[in-house]
């Protein structure tokens, strides 16, 4: 079978173009820790004040005995509960996503989260984030006429004073 040069050039070209575009997508979500939804875990979303874990109590900052760092939230129309919280910087945070009415998103700038809150499951990200400072939780999927309002912010602070601070609970009661 005869194949032009110049046709077999550009073959070349634009499997080359193909292969560095895949290459650029695989190698940015391994720099920024992009991965494909794997938390297959349901729950009652009209019953999340009866749950153990999503009873209102138990709701923002946990942290374990090794150190590590758990925020259980919820997303309802329109605003992520609870209000505010407090998380350390340069940490390995595990977030625990639940909605209580219909879906909602989560994306958290400058760090990986990103996600679907569906209804009935559980969306369970892990991020770390870089530097202190306030981040905006913003909700990225379309949930109704408040869609536009629902945001809140993170207050991340210094990793050395977070060990000081007694700060266990994140919800703001000062
Ligand atoms: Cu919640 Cu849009």
């Amino acid at each position: 079978m005869h194949i032009d040069p110049l046709e077999r050039k550009w073959i070349y070209v634009s499997l080359g173009m193909t292969g560095l575009f895949v290459g650029v997508i695989l190698l940015t979500s391994f720099i920024h820790g992009v991965n494909a939804p794997s938390n297959v875990e349901t729950i009652d979303s009209a019953r999340l004040h009866l749950s153990k874990e999503f009873a209102e109590d138990n709701l923002g900052v946990e942290e374990n005995v090794d150190g590590s760092i758990m925020v259980r939230m919820v997303a309802a129309r329109y605003g992520f509960f609870p209000r505010s919280i407090k998380v350390p910087a340069d940490t390995k945070i595990t977030f625990r996503w639940v909605s209580f009415d219909v879906l909602h998103g989560v994306h958290i700038p400058m760090t990986n989260m990103s996600t679907m809150i569906l209804p009935g499951f559980v969306a369970e990200v892990t991020t770390v984030f870089p530097k202190p400072g306030l981040y905006p939780v913003l909700c990225n999927e379309y949930c109704g006429r408040g869609h536009d309002h629902m945001w809140s912010n993170i207050s991340v602070i210094a990793k050395q004073h977070w060990k000081q601070s007694s700060n266990k609970k994140g919800d703001s009661d000062e």
